[in-house]
């Protein structure tokens, strides 16, 4: 065994024993601080979180939840069209995010919340669009946060789920078939007229565009005339 081999296996059980790929559910510490480190860094993960806000097409006036917000790479992405609050449960997220989007902290444009995704009230909604990037399949019973996330947005509001799957082996198929998961999650929170995006990646990333009904112009949700 060289050197390189023998330092390689001493990160990954250094890696092991602080948590490993848990770090991505919830960085704690000093590797969770790393771990943000390298999601900060990472160009598929720079690429997939910048192309994920070009996808929701923010406008000037329009306001963004974004869950999981890890580091705060896709914040900083949208907070140059619209203002966003960032929601994750770590709190050494919030800390790099908050070092990443500073300026628009300052600036009023960007709000950062240390808080679970379960049973969320945000005073400043409703909000016209919710991204959650490489997170949804960490929270518990999804049906149900999808379902209060809907609560959140205005009626005609959109959402952007993304999954570049992480598993070894993965590939454009685990791709296809993650944005199928997340397409069916999305319908049975009350989404539509989903839209499924494919960023060249490998794997590929898919990410899952859903509106919710627009009650003001969907006939099928005003009243009927009789
Ligand atoms: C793999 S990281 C992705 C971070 C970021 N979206 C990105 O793409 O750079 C997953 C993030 O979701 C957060 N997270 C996971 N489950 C959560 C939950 N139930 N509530 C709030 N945040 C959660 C983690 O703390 C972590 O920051």
């Amino acid at each position: 065994m060289d050197i390189k081999q023998r330092a390689g296996g001493r990160i990954m059980r250094f890696w092991g024993r602080h948590g490993g790929v848990a770090q991505f559910h919830r960085p704690t510490g000093a590797v969770g601080h790393v771990a943000g480190w390298v999601m900060g860094r990472r160009s598929s993960n720079v690429a997939r979180n910048r192309w994920a806000a070009r996808l929701l097409d923010i406008q000037p006036t329009e306001r963004v939840l974004e869950l999981g917000c890890g580091p705060g790479v896709a914040i900083a992405a949208l907070a140059t069209r619209g203002t966003v609050v960032g929601v994750d449960h770590s709190a050494v997220m919030i800390r790099q995010a908050a070092r990443r989007n500073r300026a628009a902290i300052r600036a009023g444009r960007v709000r950062l919340i240390h808080a679970p995704v379960a049973g969320l009230s945000i005073g400043d909604g409703p909000f016209d669009a919710a991204l959650a990037v490489n997170t949804v399949g960490m929270w518990p019973d999804r049906i149900a946060r999808l379902r209060e996330i809907a609560g959140l947005l205005r009626p005609g509001g959109r959402i952007a789920l993304v999954s570049q799957p992480r598993c070894p082996g993965a590939t454009a198929a685990t791709s296809a078939e993650a944005a199928a998961e997340l397409s069916g999650m999305l319908t049975e929170a009350g989404f539509g007229r989903l839209r499924t995006e494919m960023l060249d990646l490998d794997p590929p990333v898919a990410c899952v565009l859903g509106y919710l009904p627009d009650v003001a112009h969907d006939p099928s949700h005003g009243l009927s005339s009789s």
